[in-house]
């Protein structure tokens, strides 16, 4: 029953139109700050990267520019990998599968960063777990983890304009995910060396955790 609380799935027109939407909603902001987050990762030349619900694969070409390593992105939406698909047919070093990010994965220890874009908020608290164990076993020793998501807040605290977007705008979960120590949650499975980035008046945040 919790599943249906989710809103991370996108279909339809709305997938078709995501990253206009998003820009949309921003206010015309989000162009600028996805391309500072995503130098903040500092991706080395060569690093092999998974990106979890790679949805249009914009971060996957703007993440493309900084290593000629193999990035694959993985995602369930029909529309979006179609999208995301046609939008990086002509790259080589490339891959974006069907691929529900809950279940077991098919790479091991195989690469330098695994990331994870607005995605994680959208999910009950025993599938979050069950994402972060794929994006652990993915990694070699030494690889990281990016999540960039919400920050941790307290909603009763915000004004009006947030709290309204949370209660109409986001899923349910996203109000739970908020409350959430994220960075007690990766120690419990194996993650360390913690760093963040802020960004949107520290509303968002990349947070990194090292395998
Ligand atoms: C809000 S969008 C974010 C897309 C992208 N990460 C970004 O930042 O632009 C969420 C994405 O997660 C995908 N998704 C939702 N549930 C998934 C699942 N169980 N496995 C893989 N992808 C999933 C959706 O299809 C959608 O593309």
């Amino acid at each position: 029953m919790e599943k249906n609380l989710s809103k991370v799935e996108i279909k339809g027109m709305e997938a078709y139109l995501y990253d206009e939407l998003i820009m949309v909603i921003s206010a015309f902001t989000y162009n600028k700050f996805i391309k500072q987050t995503i130098k903040d990762i500092n991706i080395q030349p060569h690093d092999k990267i998974i990106d979890f619900g790679s949805g249009t694969a914009k971060n996957i070409c703007l993440m493309k520019k900084y290593t000629d390593g193999l990035i694959v992105g993985l995602d369930i939406g029909k529309e979006m990998l179609k999208k995301s698909k046609k939008r990086c047919e002509s790259h080589n070093n490339i891959k974006i599968f069907y691929h529900d990010i809950r279940e077991r994965m098919p790479f091991v220890e195989e690469f330098d960063i695994a990331f994870i874009s607005f995605v994680m908020h959208g999910f009950i608290d025993s599938d979050r777990d069950k994402i972060i164990q794929n994006a652990y076993d993915s990694l070699k020793f030494g690889g990281k983890f990016y999540i960039l998501d919400y920050n941790e807040f307290d909603l009763k605290k915000q004004n009006i304009i947030v709290q309204t977007i949370f209660k109409y705008g986001e899923c349910p979960l996203a109000s739970d995910f908020i409350k959430i120590d994220f960075k007690e949650k990766l120690k419990k499975f194996g993650f360390e060396n913690f760093k963040e980035y802020y960004y949107y008046s520290n509303f968002v945040r990349l947070l990194v955790g090292t395998k």
